[in-house]
């Protein structure tokens, strides 16, 4: 087992949560009437933005639009592989206006190739990007259409994995990337044959068990090295030591009232 690991600087995009609350429910996570301290929500995005500045990452921030409370999850807005920018299409009409703000801010960041998808697809929460692959969750929110459209647009092999826990709607609430070919992931989360498909691929990915999911502790974000997650997913911590990694809690308790954290507020720019 590598012990050793390097981080490599990465380039995000975040939205600060200036209109955050839960005022639908487009997943089980979101209660209306459970109260969401708008404050405190404020805090905890700037410590995950600082906390990436203080490892050397750069921040891009994209402004926030009145009425898209959930804007403050940029990594659903797009899709960025060797600077080519796949658009994202919500399956939520509460959502949809997100995906014009950001082909605005890419279009306005001078990025050359910038394709508007013709099928429903939930940018990076849907799409996770390997060395090898790309992988594409399906079932609730991105159709498997979009995973063939991604594979043509950024001519890398994209392998469908369908979701079937409702908690875990989204691909990167139930799989994390750490390194190179290297994931973390949740196996129920994932149909038998997906599951079989993650098991051929990934031989020794790092098994998360069902308390660390429920603490949205695959939500993660990883620079190589540091793996900024959940701080409540304990379990995690120990085994990601043991692969050289280096855990990083973070609290985000209250844009988990929306079902999100870490990496749902983090768009990794691969340019
Ligand atoms: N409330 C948002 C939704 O249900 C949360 C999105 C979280 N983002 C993510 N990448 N999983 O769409």
């Amino acid at each position: 087992m590598r012990t050793h690991r390097v981080a490599t600087p990465r380039r995000y995009l975040m939205c600060p949560p200036t209109h955050y609350r839960v005022s639908y429910s487009i997943n089980p996570w979101m209660d209306p009437d459970k109260p969401v301290d708008t404050a405190l929500a404020a805090v905890q995005w700037e410590q995950l933005r600082d906390r990436y500045l203080a490892l050397g990452h750069t921040v891009e921030e994209l402004e926030p639009v009145p009425g898209l409370p959930d804007m403050v999850f940029a990594a659903n807005g797009a899709t960025v592989v060797d600077g080519r920018v796949f658009g994202a299409k919500f399956a939520n009409a509460e959502r949809r206006g997100e995906a014009p703000a950001h082909l605005a801010w890419f279009r306005a960041h001078g990025y050359p190739a910038i394709h508007e998808p013709e099928h429903i697809n939930e940018g990076e929460g849907d799409f996770a990007v390997t060395a090898s692959w790309l992988l594409a969750g399906t079932g609730f929110r991105s159709s498997p259409a979009a995973r063939a459209e991604a594979q043509e647009f950024f001519g890398r092999p994209a392998i469908g994995l369908e979701l079937v826990d409702p908690r875990y709607y989204h691909l990167d609430t139930a799989l994390a990337v750490l390194d190179g070919d290297e994931v973390m992931y949740y196996p129920p989360a994932f149909s038998p044959g997906s599951r079989a498909v993650l098991a051929r691929l990934f031989p020794d990915a790092l098994l998360a068990g069902e308390e660390d999911a429920a603490a949205l502790g695959l939500n993660a974000v990883s620079d190589g090295r540091h793996v900024l997650l959940p701080q409540n997913a304990i379990g995690l911590f120990e085994p990601l030591r043991e692969r050289g990694f280096e855990p990083i809690g973070m609290d985000l308790s209250e844009l988990g009232k929306a079902g999100g954290s870490v990496k749902c507020c983090t768009m990794e720019l691969r340019d």
